[in-house]
């Protein structure tokens, strides 16, 4: 049976992160792998996050199971946190999911029953494994325009006109913020714009949300995804609490479905409460326990917020200084782009060859598709970085 199996491909970025720990190369300078790192380099536990597991550790009295959906609270408190005031409970069923990727997969799940016709639309480029999992599950799906390699901006005009193309029942996917692996965003107009085409095409959005706090604030991050969710009669958000928790290996995501009226939402939370069940029943409370507490509580969440935004801001100081750097260098503002991104992530819009020669000569390690990990640098590695870009000639 086993000797069946074929080998898969490996995850390019995770591959890429392995070649990294092998070069023994002072001074390497790792751009792959999508993880906050503070200017020590170190993923840090959040202050909040310690202070809510030590408060849990202290009062939590059982480890039965959870709900199906998770709990309650949780849910709640994520709803509150993504839709605001919007909340809406009796259109909107919530599932914890684990991780933002268990929530993006729980959403084609449930589409997939609802319409097993549908074309799911995705950006290009998108993040890796929205496509893998589309692929795996046999999904058809159609790229999208997004990125313009002129501007490194939104290619808006062709983002519109092949959505145009959607059908009623399919599912558009889009990058609540942040948009990985680009870093290029879309104003507030162009959700307007969108939301009015899914109103003309009957298509649904489900909204990747993974970086809320990341790019602009808490609050302007999810705008996107409110102004979609206030007009759209259906939507499905997959939002995860890996980076703003900073709790990647807790697992802890959710995944909100709003619906038309009551019953639909019953039968929607039925069904996400049935997909649990059927691929690992009850989701992972303790990330969970972890961020609602911190939700629930004004000290704890006063800090986190504080703290999500010091990691904003620090982000946004390396992608000054690198714009600035290669001002400077090439005498030039083509790569201011790098500034206005937002989010962990820039594409440079180099070719491979580039790209592999930043590895193979300056120990500078990033995606093939010349995604760069502005939170892999810190203030010493900006101006290293900045040299090499312009010795290989980007
Ligand atoms: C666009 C996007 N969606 C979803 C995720 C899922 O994150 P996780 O499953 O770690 O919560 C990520 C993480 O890299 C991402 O970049």
């Amino acid at each position: 049976m086993f000797a069946n199996l074929k080998a898969q491909a490996p995850d390019k970025i995770l591959a890429l992160l392995g070649e990294y720990k092998g070069d023994t190369r002072q001074g390497k300078i790792d751009l792959g792998v999508g993880v906050y790192r503070d200017p020590t380099g170190v993923t840090p536990v959040m202050r909040a996050v310690r202070q809510a597991e030590r408060q849990i550790w202290e009062a939590e009295t059982t480890k039965t199971y959870t709900g199906l959906a998770g709990e309650p609270a949780y849910l709640q408190a994520m709803s509150r946190l993504v839709l605001a005031d919007d909340q809406q409970p009796e259109r909107t069923a919530a599932l914890a999911t684990v991780g933002g990727t268990g929530a993006v997969r729980q959403a084609l799940e449930l589409a997939r029953l609802g319409n097993p016709d549908l074309t799911v639309h995705v950006s290009d480029p998108t993040w890796p494994n929205h496509l893998s999992i589309l692929k795996f599950m046999g999904l058809p799906f159609a790229e999208y325009r997004y990125f313009d390699d002129a501007t490194r901006g939104v290619d808006f005009d062709g983002m519109m006109a092949d959505l145009g193309r959607a059908q009623a029942g399919d599912l558009v996917l889009l990058h609540g913020c942040c948009h990985n692996p680009t870093g290029a965003n879309l104003t507030t107009d162009q959700w307007s714009e969108i939301a009015d085409l899914l109103d003309r095409t009957g298509a649904v959005p489900l909204i990747d949300l993974a970086y809320q706090g990341f790019g602009d604030g808490l609050e302007p991050d999810a705008a996107g995804t409110r102004l979609i969710a206030s007009r759209a009669p259906e939507v499905l958000i997959a939002a995860s609490c890996s980076k703003n928790f900073g709790i990647y290996r807790e697992r802890t995501g959710v995944l909100l479905a709003r619906v038309g009226d009551p019953a639909s939402r019953d039968l929607a939370q039925g069904t996400m409460n049935f997909l649990n069940r059927q691929n690992y029943s009850f989701p992972p409370d303790h990330g969970a326990r972890v961020v609602q507490t911190i939700l629930d509580d004004a000290a704890l969440r006063a800090d986190w917020v504080a703290e999500l935004e010091e990691v904003r801001q620090t982000m946004l100081g390396l992608r000054e200084q690198l714009a600035q750097e290669l001002r400077d260098l090439t005498g030039t503002d083509r790569f201011d782009f790098i500034a206005r991104h937002r989010g962990m992530f820039s594409r440079l819009g180099a070719t491979p060859e580039q790209v592999a020669r930043l590895k193979d000569e300056f120990a500078v390690y990033m995606v093939g598709d010349s995604r760069l990990n502005i939170a892999g640098l810190n203030r010493q590695t900006v101006p290293v970085l900045a040299r090499a870009i312009v010795e290989v000639g980007i």
